[in-house]
């Protein structure tokens, strides 16, 4: 893991690139300048494509693929071959972001909504480092960092399922990324039980993971994520897996600990009350452009009641959205 990741771009590595260096470099600079001069987002998507690349097979069942040609002529060897050779090279591939552009900025607290399988994910994915983009970049306070594919204790993702390590107790497993940074011990169980006790887990500290139940597993993620002071928290989906009454704790706990802490974070969620009732923004992500179709402001204050009618309001105009991307998608 690296630690000292206080910066990053993810950029892409087009050829053209490598061969502009010079005007790349004062691009470079002037895109800086532009960054710092528009009050420096803590976090810009710039301009993200990414597709994903699958192998075909062409074979369909009805021929099976043959490998000993001892008993077939030379012109019928020569056709399999290049029909088993042509059948490895099939490829297709499949679009998933089309040039997103996106800035949060600090303290914000960003919810990304789209119907399952839009690229929110992916999305996250390449802000955390865990994916790269096949063009566009990432900067992190308008700062410009070249190295591709850089996962970042600055950007924490936590997911529907953290990966929590069972044969620690909730304490170790906060400490975890601290014991990694080489955090002294003191200072290490100072931070942890901090953030143990923001999210009111204190009593169980000692408790292993498998004593634990969902909510409280997704509890020691969150203090976990902010032991590291992670300049933006990346969320994906982290209370999908949760019943009803679960979630709407965590949701009221995360409220408090955005309050707290002044963290800005980026949540992503297919629920769309979810994503009003926590958003400061909701951006929606269309499955259609592979793009951001709109963006709400909500400027009411928290807690928020999703029956409100300008929350009804909203979760209405949102809902159009949906809409108007499933049309779409069935005429095509
Ligand atoms: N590693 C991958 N390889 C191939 N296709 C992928 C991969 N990850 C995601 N996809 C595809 O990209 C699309 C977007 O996926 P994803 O970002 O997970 O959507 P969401 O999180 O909005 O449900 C889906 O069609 C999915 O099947
Ligand atoms: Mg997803």
């Amino acid at each position: 893991m690296c630690i000292d990741a206080s910066v990053a771009l993810i950029e892409t590595s087009s050829s053209t690139n490598k061969i502009n260096n010079n005007s790349n470099d004062q691009e470079r600079r002037e895109q800086q300048r532009e960054e710092t001069l528009d009050l420096t987002p803590v976090l810009h998507v710039k301009d993200v494509y990414k597709s994903f690349s699958y192998k075909n097979s062409k074979n369909n069942g009805s021929s099976s693929k043959i490998t000993n040609y001892d008993h077939i002529s030379s012109e019928q060897q020569q056709q399999q071959l290049l029909s088993n050779s042509t059948r490895s090279l099939m490829t297709s591939s499949h679009e998933v972001l089309n040039g997103v552009d996106l800035k949060i900025r600090e303290g914000e607290f960003v919810t990304i909504v789209g119907p399952s399988g839009c690229g929110k994910s992916t999305l996250l994915n390449i802000i955390a480092g865990l994916d790269k983009p096949d063009s566009g970049s990432l900067l992190i306070r308008g700062t410009v960092n070249n190295t591709n594919n850089s996962s970042s204790t600055k950007r924490i993702m936590i997911f529907q399922e953290s990966a929590l390590f069972p044969w620690l107790n909730v304490q170790e497993n906060v400490e975890f990324g601290l014991r990694i940074a080489k955090v002294r011990k003191e200072r290490r169980r100072q931070i942890a039980d901090k953030y143990i006790e923001m999210v009111g887990l204190s009593k169980f500290s000692e408790s292993l993971v498998y004593q634990l139940s969902g909510g409280m597993k997704q509890r020691v993620a969150i203090a976990r994520a902010l032991a590291l002071e992670p300049e933006v928290l990346l969320m994906d989906e982290p209370f999908a897996a949760l019943d009803v009454q679960t979630r709407d704790l965590l949701h009221d706990e995360l409220v408090g600990i955005h309050k707290t802490t002044g963290k800005t974070i980026l949540f992503v969620t297919h629920n769309i009350n979810e994503a009003i009732l926590l958003g400061d923004r909701v951006i929606v992500l269309s499955s259609v452009l592979k793009d951001i179709k709109k963006e709400f402001q909500i400027d009411i204050p928290r807690p928020r009641d999703p029956e409100s009618p300008e929350l009804y309001e909203i979760k209405k105009q949102i809902l159009r959205e949906f809409e108007g991307d499933l049309q779409i998608a069935k005429r095509k």
